[in-house]
């Protein structure tokens, strides 16, 4: 699947972000080697630390429904510059494909497309 595709679902996704206390609104599409498209959105708390990536919801999303075998994911979100993943997000991914291609957007649509292994280099892997 091209990259632009990718990200025009995480924009999709983000329209369901739940972000009432930072406002940033980030939407993220994984894609399946089934060529399953599974989507999630960050989920904030009003007990901050119980915040939710958008990332790892779309994780939760397809291992719940059974997929384990990820080849991307994109991320956007509602500000410039490209929607970098968190740490704990980027090892999260890392679990199920390090060789995974991360394509990071910012609000427009514009990205830029890395391997996972450049974004979490020297990982802690199984
Ligand atoms: N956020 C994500 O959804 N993904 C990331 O990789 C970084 C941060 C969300 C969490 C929180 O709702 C908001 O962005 C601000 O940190």
């Amino acid at each position: 699947m091209q990259a632009v595709e990718l990200v025009k679902m995480a924009l999709a996704a983000r329209e369901n972000a739940y972000a009432p206390y930072s406002g940033i609104l980030v939407g993220a599409a994984l894609l399946t080697r089934e060529g399953r498209i599974f989507s999630g959105v960050n989920v904030e708390n009003v007990s901050y630390a119980l915040t939710v990536c958008a990332e790892r919801a779309a994780v939760l999303n397809a291992v719940s429904a059974g997929y384990r075998h990820f080849e991307a994911l994109a991320v956007a979100w509602n500000k410039e510059g490209f929607c970098r993943p968190c740490g704990a997000c980027r090892q999260v991914l890392y679990e199920f494909n390090p060789k995974m291609r991360i394509i990071t957007a910012d609000y427009s649509g514009e990205y830029q497309e890395q391997l996972l292994t450049a974004l979490l280099p020297d990982a802690f892997g199984k």
